[in-house]
């Protein structure tokens, strides 16, 4: 039987609840499908930090390079210093194996999950390509005089050659991808360059970087926003867009706002990956403190989490399976929101999942 080595990372806060519910889901595709997931937790945490003092060590991200993929719930706890672990856990990974996208799905699944008057699943069905690995994420920068009044605090932006196109690269086969699926009578495949080369002027490698890769495509139709513009498109006519690459910061803040298109965080699933080698999948809600413990979470994100590592790690059926039954569920009405507030148990929600792929043909 094919197997496949998952390192799960639950995390802090929701991460281990909602990560319960999706190894569940993962549990029933795999015994349906013929495949075995064997899974290596980690504990690495800031729950685990506050306990320990341990960060993650050198020789686990070495480990987790020989893993099929890494599933994470989330990162970050309210007595530990802002962004530690996080960037130990999550930025670890998405450096530390170069995980050079970060892909963005957002697709609304029933017309009343979304905030936006008249708008439906016909409407919101595109995808935030982010450029995971440079930007204003670098770690480039410091402080000079902390605490004083003279102080100066920097970061620098790094946008590399190589960065930018093999991040639009992957835009580009995506685009293809989900024409193909859409089948004839589509509509064409489009990409849209998303950044502030107008105020900030580096960025403009972005802008060369996307015509070059752009020639490599003609049947792709490209198209150019910047992003306060891009933020005002997704609210007025989010039925524009189709594939959307960005530089990190720009699609970490759109696809919050992309997740509010779908209906919430709670739903908002995302893939860290670097093509062809060890892939990191995770919903993008946090560890939400307020929340954990109460069993209310939504466990959609973590479940779709799954959904896009299956598919990445070409179980396209079961990846499928996934998606279909989460679709059908809201569509139905059986899961009324991705909120806190849907009235089911973040294990209800899982076991609904569950049983829906039980029944599916
Ligand atoms: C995300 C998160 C992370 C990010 C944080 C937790 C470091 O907001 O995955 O979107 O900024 O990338
Ligand atoms: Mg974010």
């Amino acid at each position: 039987m094919k197997t496949y080595n998952i390192g799960v990372i639950p995390g802090d806060g929701i991460g281990p609840e909602v990560m319960h519910e999706a190894l569940k889901v993962l549990k029933a595709v795999s015994a349906r499908d013929g495949f075995a997931a064997e899974l290596v937790e980690y504990p690495y945490s800031g729950e685990y930090y506050l306990k320990t003092k341990e960060l993650v060590p050198e020789r686990v991200i070495d480990e987790w390079r020989s893993l099929d993929a890494v599933l994470l719930g989330a990162i970050g706890h309210p007595e530990v210093e802002p962004g530690l672990v996080e960037r130990s856990v999550i930025l670890g990974l998405r450096f530390g194996l170069d995980l050079y996208v970060n892909l963005r799905p957002i697709k609304l699944y029933a017309e009343r999950l979304c905030p936006l008057k008249d708008k439906g699943p016909q409407d919101i069905d595109f995808a935030v390509v982010r450029e995971n690995t440079e930007g204003l994420y670098s770690q480039i920068g410091g402080h000079l005089r902390k605490g004083t009044p003279e102080e100066v605090a920097t970061v620098t932006g790094v946008y590399t050659w190589k960065g930018c196109t093999r991040a639009i690269r992957y835009a580009f086969e995506l685009a293809l991808r989900r024409a193909e699926a859409r089948g004839k009578g589509g509509r064409r495949p489009r990409v849209t360059l998303v950044d502030k080369a107008n105020a900030i002027r580096p960025q403009e490698i972005w802008t060369r970087a996307f015509a070059a890769v752009a020639a490599e495509f003609p049947q792709v139709e490209t198209d150019h926003a910047y992003v306060d513009a891009a933020c005002m498109w997704m609210i007025k006519n989010p039925e524009w867009f189709d594939v959307i690459v960005t530089a990190n910061l720009f699609g970490d803040i759109l696809t919050d706002l992309g997740a509010m298109l779908q209906g919430g965080m709670g739903i908002a699933a995302s893939g860290n990956l670097h093509p062809g080698r060890t892939s990191m999948f995770e919903p993008i809600h946090g560890s939400a403190p307020k929340h954990a413990g109460k069993g209310v979470a939504c466990p959609l994100g973590a479940i779709l989490a799954v959904s896009m590592m299956l598919d990445y790690l070409g179980e396209a059926s079961a990846a499928r399976q996934i998606e279909t039954a989460t679709a059908e569920l809201l569509a139905a009405g059986d899961i009324p929101s991705v909120d806190t507030r849907s009235g089911l148990s973040t294990s209800l929600v899982g076991n609904m999942l569950v049983s829906r792929l039980s029944q599916a043909g």
